[in-house]
């Protein structure tokens, strides 16, 4: 009872009420200009359209047909809470005034014209467009609604935001939307989710569900970190054997060539670019399996393999090999090579390793031969016309070499806003991670502190400040698998999707909190099953 006063006053505190904010965005828009003194317009689903007046292609085509029935759960959730409160109580279910007697009552809209100005792109990748205008029932649009967009991709976020403005009336009949104008377009163009499939094995279906959460979030990138340590799930054309020994069960555990063609099919149709991480060369104890020529041998007690061993030519032929699958497998164009937490204690232990070492004047300094790896792993996914990202420490070892179109990729804790400002003024596009690591649990709404975390924060100029690309929520799975991903994804990950998407104004927690809350109750209509993002309260419409 107690907690419960406790937890009310804290609500209170954040002046949060007990209802979804309905009918808000999220992530909250650039521009929003209401009309007609908070007008408002009714959207009829049995007679809805969309109608596409200028270029057309699969991906709209496809769009369409989801987001008509996004637009219908909407419906359904306003009619399954009349239904609720009828079956729950013996009262007459929320009444509402006659529409003509509603002074904000504007009529009725059968049509979202969507107009495409340009000719479908096919594949998403960095720095795509995503810019849209969305106008419902404004002085130019009277009584209609119109999605402009100079890119597929702008649709598909203008959709998006479409299909959110659309809220239950009070009776459950109809949908209400306001009349309004937006302008939108992303703050930082990467703006991605990191989901780890090694430490365990999510299914497809289960991949599904957080690229479904992705696109309602309008999160662009999907940094698979596929393989590590503990498993190889990658099923690979060139070297299957990979799998085979280095996935928890090489029938079951596995992507093959068509499950990885499904899924960058999937996000592709959302706008969803597909970053394959094979981290090297450390975080590869799977690829021994198969492969331990590939690893330093310890001499040391630890463990019999260590990290890849940098000073064999072999090492270099095999990963040339398997990155060129990669980069034909991969549509997208960067590539993450990793290069966190090498271990150096199994190179120190390895007299050849240490001899190579001394012949090459790098005694001692197992950093550099760190470098040597990375510079050669970078060298060689240009020359597959890929560009590259690494993890932090590549940056930290203090390579000169490194070259300047590498993305650094910052993950640490510690000072990472100091880390940022390190990076960009060595002239380095840096990604941050570090401040949204969904493994890092809090009890209660934890997502305020990813969602205050700003990677503009950090002293620098305009100059260094165009070098943040954006950033990603990392989902490491350790803890956490097919029964309780989403969940712990969603909607913490949003929180970050509004941070890489909205203006760097938009901070408010009570308004964030309400329009979150709403938004977490559409991700549970379209069946992906995000948390509570607050404390006690409930979905309108929800059934189980
Ligand atoms: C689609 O939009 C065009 C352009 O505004 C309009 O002329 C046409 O009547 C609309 N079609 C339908 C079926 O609403
Ligand atoms: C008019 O409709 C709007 C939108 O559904 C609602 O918020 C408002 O309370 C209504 N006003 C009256 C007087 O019923
Ligand atoms: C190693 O260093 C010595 C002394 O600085 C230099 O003369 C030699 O050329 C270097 N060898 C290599 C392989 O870099
Ligand atoms: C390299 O990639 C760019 C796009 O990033 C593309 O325009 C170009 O055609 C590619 N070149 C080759 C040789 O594949």
């Amino acid at each position: 009872m107690k907690l419960t006063v406790f937890l009310l006053l804290a609500l209170a505190a954040l002046g949060a009420t007990s209802e979804p904010q309905r009918g808000s965005v999220w992530p909250k828009p650039q521009s929003t200009v209401r009309f007609h003194n908070n007008g408002f317009v009714i959207v009829s689903i049995n007679t809805f359209r969309f109608n596409v007046t200028l270029n057309k292609c699969d991906i709209l085509s496809a769009a369409l047909t989801r987001y008509y029935k996004y637009l219908s759960l909407e419906r359904e959730a306003g009619y399954s809470e009349r239904v609720n409160f009828r079956a729950g109580s013996n009262e007459v279910p929320l009444g509402e005034q006659p529409l003509s007697s509603n002074s904000s009552y504007r009529g009725r809209i059968d049509s979202l014209e969507v107009e495409l100005m340009a000719r479908c792109e096919d594949t998403p990748y960095f720095g795509m467009d995503e810019h849209y205008e969305l106008r419902v029932d404004s002085p130019d649009v009277p009584l209609g609604a119109k999605l402009v967009a100079h890119s597929i991709w702008g649709i598909l976020r203008g959709l998006e935001t479409f299909v959110q403005l659309a809220a239950p009336s009070a009776d459950g009949t109809a949908l209400h939307m306001s009349s309004c104008m937006i302008s939108d377009y992303p703050r930082f163009p990467h703006r991605g989710l990191l989901v780890d499939t090694a430490r365990h094995f999510m299914p497809i279906e289960t991949l599904h569900k957080i690229i479904d959460g992705m696109e309602a979030s309008k999160l662009n990138t999907f940094h698979w970190h596929i393989v590590d340590d503990q498993s190889f799930p990658y099923q690979s054309k060139l070297y299957p054997e990979l799998s085979d020994k280095g996935a928890y069960n090489p029938l079951s555990h596995v992507y093959t060539q068509n499950d990885v063609k499904a899924l960058i099919e999937y996000c592709r149709l959302r706008g969803i670019r597909v970053i394959p991480e094979f981290d090297t060369p450390g975080h590869t104890l799977s690829w021994g399996n198969s492969h331990p020529e590939l690893l330093t041998k310890c001499y040391n007690s630890k463990s019999p393999l260590g990290p890849m061993d940098p000073t064999k030519k072999s090492t270099y032929r095999f990963i040339q090999n398997f990155f060129s699958e990669i980069a034909e497998v991969f549509p997208d164009r960067y590539f993450h090579v990793g290069g966190d937490e090498v271990s150096k204690e199994c190179w120190k232990s390895n007299p050849d390793i240490n001899n190579w070492m001394r012949e090459n004047n790098i005694s001692g300094l197992y950093n550099k031969l760190e470098s040597f790896y990375i510079n050669k792993a970078v060298h060689l996914i240009y020359s597959l016309n890929m560009s590259t990202i690494v993890w932090q420490e590549v940056f930290d070892n203090g390579d000169t070499q490194l070259d300047k179109n590498t993305v650094v990729h910052i993950w640490k804790l510690g000072s990472f806003m100091e880390e940022l400002r390190k990076t960009t003024s060595a002239g380095y596009m840096t990604l941050l991670s570090s401040c949204w690591y969904l493994d890092h649990l809090k009890s209660g709404g934890d997502w305020t502190e990813m969602y205050q975390c700003d990677p503009h924060n950090f002293d620098g100029t305009e100059e260094q400040k165009r070098l943040i690309l954006g950033g990603e929520a990392c989902m490491w799975s350790e803890f956490v698998d097919f029964t309780n991903v989403v969940p712990r994804v969603f909607p913490r990950a949003s929180a970050v999707a509004e941070r890489l998407w909205s203006d760097r104004s938009v901070k408010d927690i009570p308004d964030a909190t309400q329009r979150l809350d709403e938004f977490r109750c559409r991700l549970l209509r379209r069946g992906v099953h995000a948390q509570p993002s607050r404390g006690p309260g409930y979905c309108p419409g929800e059934i189980f």
